[in-house]
C-alpha cells in the first residue's frame, strides 16, 4: 500500500474545539443541554433558517425530516440515486418507497425535468404517484432548479426536503416574476438536513442538524429527536408528558460545544475551501482532458465541500487515474457510485421496495467523476503537485 502524503480529507480542529469539548466535561453535563440549545439557534442565525433542531447525524435528520411530514407505508420518495446511501435509508427506515430520480444531463443533481420523469416513469408503472422529493444539493452548490423542482412539488402537492449535508454557508439566487436575491441556505423551501460528519463543512464529530421555517413541523421534527417528549406539558422538574412516538437521536452537549467553536470559524473555513477551489479552476479550466462538474452554477454560491472533475480521456480510465495518483500519495474519491449499482439496491429493485427507470446520465458521469482533495489546511504547494500530478498522468499519453 502506498503511503499517503495528500489526503483526500483532513478535518480543521483547533485548540479553540479542544477547549469548548473539555470544557463541557469540567461542567458535569453531558447530555443534550444548554450547548445544544445555543449551538441551534447559532445555527439558525447563519443559515438563515427561522428553527434549527440539533440530532445525532444528518441521517437522523433525514428520517425525522420525513417522518415529521408524515411519510411512512405506503409511500413513494424520489431519490437521486447519485447522493450517498443515507439519503435512500431515511426513505427505505420510515417504510417508504424510494424511487430513483436521474440526474440532468452534464449535471451532478436532479432536475424538475428528471424528476417528472421519474413520477411519471413509476406511475405506468404502478400506477401510483409519489409523496415527497428529496434533492441532494451536490457538494454545496444548490441545485440549479431547486425554484422550479419546489414548483413542480407545490403542483402536485408533495413534500419537499433538502439534503443539505455538504451546504453550510452555500447560498442561492431567488428568483420570481419581479424579482430576484441571493439567499442563505437556511430559506430553501421544505425542511434541510446537515451533517457534520468530520469530512464536512464543519464537524462535531458525528451529527445532524434539521433547519425550517414551521413552527408546528420543527416542533414534531423536535419531539421524534428526543423520544416524543414535551417539556411544554410538565409541571415539576421530574415531570414531561411523552406526546409522540420518539428516537434517541440527540446530540451531546459535548459535540454541539464543538459545533459553536467550529461555526466561529465556518466563514475562515469556507473563504479557505473556496480559494483553494479557485486555484484548482485555474489550472483545470478548458483542460484537454477534464471538465469541471461542481462550482459552475451562475444561480448557486458553493460551500466548496467538493471539487469535482469529469474524466474525458481516450486512453486513461477514472480508476486508472485515482490508481496512478495514489502511487504519488495523493488520495482522491469518487461521489458517488450511483446507488442503483449496489448490491443491496439491486435486490431492493428486485422485491420492489425501489424503484428504478434507465439512469444514463448517471451512469454515465459517475464511471468518470473524482473528487480531488480540497479543505482549509490544504497548502498551497500540496495543491500544485495534486495539480502536476494529474497533469502529467493525463498529458503523458
Ligand atoms: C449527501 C449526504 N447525505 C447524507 C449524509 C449522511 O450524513 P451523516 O454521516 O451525518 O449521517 C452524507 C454523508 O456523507 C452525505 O454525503
Amino acid at each position: 500500500m502506498e503511503a499517503v502524503v495528500i489526503p483526500f480529507y483532513a478535518p480543521s480542529i483547533d485548540e479553540s474545539d479542544i477547549e469548548a469539548i473539555a470544557s463541557v466535561m469540567r461542567s458535569g453535563w453531558l447530555a443534550s443541554g444548554p450547548r445544544v440549545r445555543e449551538f441551534e439557534q447559532r445555527f439558525a442565525e447563519k443559515t438563515g433558517a427561522t428553527f434549527a433542531v440539533a440530532t445525532s447525524s444528518c441521517t437522523a435528520a433525514l428520517f425525522c425530516a420525513l417522518r415529521s411530514m408524515g411519510i411512512g407505508p405506503g409511500d413513494a420518495v424520489i431519490v437521486p440515486s447519485l447522493t450517498f446511501t443515507a439519503t435512500a435509508e431515511a426513505v427505505l427506515q420510515n417504510g417508504a418507497k424510494v424511487v430513483f430520480s436521474d440526474v440532468g444531463a452534464n449535471c451532478t443533481m436532479a432536475t424538475a425535468a428528471t424528476i417528472r420523469s421519474a413520477i411519471e416513469s413509476h406511475r405506468a408503472e404502478t400506477g401510483k404517484d409519489v409523496s415527497a422529493v428529496v434533492i441532494t444539493h451536490y457538494g454545496g452548490e444548490i441545485a440549479g432548479d431547486i425554484g422550479a423542482i419546489n414548483e413542480l412539488c407545490r403542483e402536485l402537492g408533495i413534500v419537499l426536503i433538502n439534503d443539505c449535508a455538504h451546504c453550510l454557508d452555500s447560498s442561492f439566487l431567488s428568483k420570481t416574476p419581479v424579482d430576484e436575491a441571493w439567499l442563505p441556505v437556511g430559506k430553501l423551501p421544505g425542511l434541510c438536513c446537515f451533517s457534520f460528519y468530520p469530512n464536512k463543512c464543519i464537524t462535531t464529530g458525528l451529527g445532524g442538524m434539521i433547519t425550517g421555517n414551521d413552527a408546528d413541523i420543527i416542533a414534531a421534527c423536535r419531539a421524534l429527536v428526543n423520544h416524543g417528549i414535551s417539556r411544554s406539558a410538565n409541571r415539576f422538574n421530574w415531570d414531561y408528558e411523552i406526546t409522540s412516538e420518539g428516537f434517541n437521536f440527540n446530540m451531546p452537549d459535548t459535540a454541539a460545544a464543538m459545533g459553536i467553536a467550529q461555526l466561529l470559524k465556518s466563514s475562515a473555513l469556507h473563504y479557505a475551501r473556496s480559494s483553494a477551489s479557485m486555484r484548482y479552476d485555474a489550472a483545470f479550466l478548458d483542460h484537454r482532458y477534464l471538465r469541471i462538474v461542481t462550482g459552475k452554477l451562475s444561480t448557486s454560491r458553493s460551500s466548496n465541500h467538493l471539487y469535482a472533475v469529469a474524466l474525458d480521456h481516450p486512453t486513461i480510465s477514472r480508476d486508472s487515474l485515482i490508481g496512478s495518483l495514489l502511487e504519488r500519495g495523493i488520495e482522491a474519491s469518487v461521489h458517488w457510485r450511483p446507488l442503483h449499482r449496489h448490491k443491496v439496491y439491486q435486490q431492493l429493485i428486485q422485491n420492489g421496495r425501489v424503484f428504478c427507470d434507465e439512469l444514463i446520465n448517471s451512469d454515465n458521469l459517475s464511471s468518470r467523476i473524482l473528487s480531488l482533495p480540497l479543505y482549509p489546511s490544504l497548502q498551497t504547494f500540496e495543491q500544485d503537485q495534486v495539480i502536476s500530478a494529474v497533469n502529467e498522468i493525463l498529458l503523458a499519453y
